[in-house]
């Protein structure tokens, strides 16, 4: 079977990357790393894996989550009949505060990584707790692990329960730490980065939003937030902040958005709050799992994107039940088939490779690190998932590949074969079908072992 070889030099760059090659002797492929390697590459360096397409093996680029709750993880599936508002009180606060036991937050912040990683996730976007201790230890646990990650201190000094906030003073304390700590442990930050993360207006005084803006600003850093989710939570929003004109203007008015900025969900945003999105080069983390199942709404993804706003998928663990990005862009694909049944307005409709675009590019995009990872292609980091949909405990049957009188095309329309492929594995394959996640070029997960 023809073999697809990567060369990937020692920061974990590809140089090359040849498909087809029939002959993968140690020789063959001394010679094939001195055709196409520009720097002399020991063979140490190659990564050489079987990923043929005749054998339903593929390389797929690393899926990036933009939005998830590291602490929420154990919560996951578990939100019953609420809504947002509702769902933070009984479920959500009581887990978080927790954190304050870093016993407890080692268990968990060490399982959502390795499962995470395990579901092809090679960069996440994570909001901790307010705690500080426990928010240093995830990023620890994440550049042991070997995830390419964003941690975020969770910032909220109004409106929370009272086992669960902080003072101003102690919430601009606690972050400037965080990125004191993060710094210290990975100064290239090749692999973890701090975010700022106001947790949402609801739970920020105007003065704290304000620090975090300045502080963005100054040190042009990444932040994150949640934007428009909930008819009920906008409602108490503005008019908590009545000296703005909506939602988007008090992130806006605070020097909050810019283009290292990830907004999860903007479902109920108005024009001009998209307008302000597009001119601040903002990135968007949809969630459709757990806009759906929190019944927050339906996000208009094709608006978005039609007005050239960068979109990205979030699990949003544990307002999404998934840690999967693969089953989120299955959401994302049918909560865009839902709009158009109520619309009538086909071009709504999302295609797998729209969705797989989001979970992967759009992901780059949104996190201003498409210069890094995203897709492959000479320079960029290898940040990848072998994909087979044949391996011995996989849940994909693959019967129409070899009955293509079926309406299946052949082998030789290999394009169409390649597209069939995908969308079999976008719609019927799960964490199983992964034999192999790399980050930086590192093998992080190895289930041929
Ligand atoms: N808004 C404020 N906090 C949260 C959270 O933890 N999850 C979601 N989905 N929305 C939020
Ligand atoms: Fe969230």
């Amino acid at each position: 079977l023809p073999h697809t070889v990567v060369g990937v030099d020692q920061d974990g760059n590809i140089d090359f990357m040849v498909s087809g090659v029939k002959d993968a002797s140690p020789e063959a492929l001394v010679e094939l790393t001195q055709q196409h390697a520009l720097s002399a590459l020991a063979s140490k360096d190659i990564v050489l894996v079987d990923a043929s397409k005749d054998n339903n093996q593929f390389f797929f680029p690393g899926f990036i989550d933009t939005h998830i709750h590291a602490p929420q993880f154990p919560n996951n599936g578990i939100f019953g009949n609420t809504t947002l508002l509702e769902w933070l009180e009984i479920y959500t606060f009581p887990l978080e505060s927790s954190f304050t036991d870093l016993e407890l937050a080692t268990e968990i912040y060490t399982k959502v990584i390795s499962r995470t990683l395990g579901y092809g996730t090679t960069t996440a976007s994570y909001y901790a707790t307010i705690h500080t201790d426990a928010t240093n230890l995830l990023a620890d646990l994440a550049l042991k692990l070997g995830q390419r990650s964003f941690v975020g201190k969770v910032c909220m000094d109004q409106n929370s329960p009272a086992h669960y906030i902080e003072t101003e003073e102690e919430s601009k304390a606690s972050t400037l730490e965080v990125i004191d700590h993060i710094r210290s442990r990975n100064p290239s930050g090749d692999l973890i980065n701090a975010v700022l993360t106001p947790r949402f207006a609801g739970s920020c005084t105007d003065s704290l939003l304000s620090w975090l803006g300045n502080l963005r600003k100054k040190g042009n850093y990444h932040c994150q937030t949640h934007l428009s989710e909930n008819h009920k939570e906008i409602e108490w929003i503005t008019n908590m902040f009545p000296q703005y004109d909506h939602y988007t203007d008090i992130y806006y008015q605070n020097n909050l958005l810019s283009s290292k900025t990830v907004l999860a969900h903007c479902i109920h945003l108005s024009d001009e709050e998209m307008h302000i999105l597009r001119n601040t080069g903002s990135g968007i983390s949809h969630c459709p799992t757990s806009n759906s199942s929190i019944t927050s709404g339906e996000a208009r993804i094709r608006w978005l994107l039609n007005n050239h706003i960068n979109v990205s998928l979030g699990t949003d663990c544990s307002g999404g039940f998934t840690p999967s990005i693969l089953e989120v862009a299955r959401h994302a694909l049918l909560v865009s088939r839902h709009l158009v049944m109520k619309s009538k307005e086909d071009a709504e409709k999302l295609s797998s490779s729209d969705v797989l675009y989001l979970a992967t590019v759009g992901g780059a995009k949104v996190l201003d690190i498409d210069d890094k990872v995203g897709c492959f292609r000479k320079g960029l980091k290898f940040d990848a998932q072998l994909i087979s949909l044949d391996c011995k405990d996989s849940n994909v049957d693959t019967f129409a590949f070899q009955n293509p009188q079926w309406g299946v095309l052949p082998a030789e329309a290999s394009h169409k074969r390649f597209a069939d492929l995908i969308d079999k594995w976008l719609f019927t394959g799960d964490n199983r079908n992964i034999q192999k996640v790399f980050v930086n070029g590192r093998t992080v997960v190895d289930r041929t072992a």
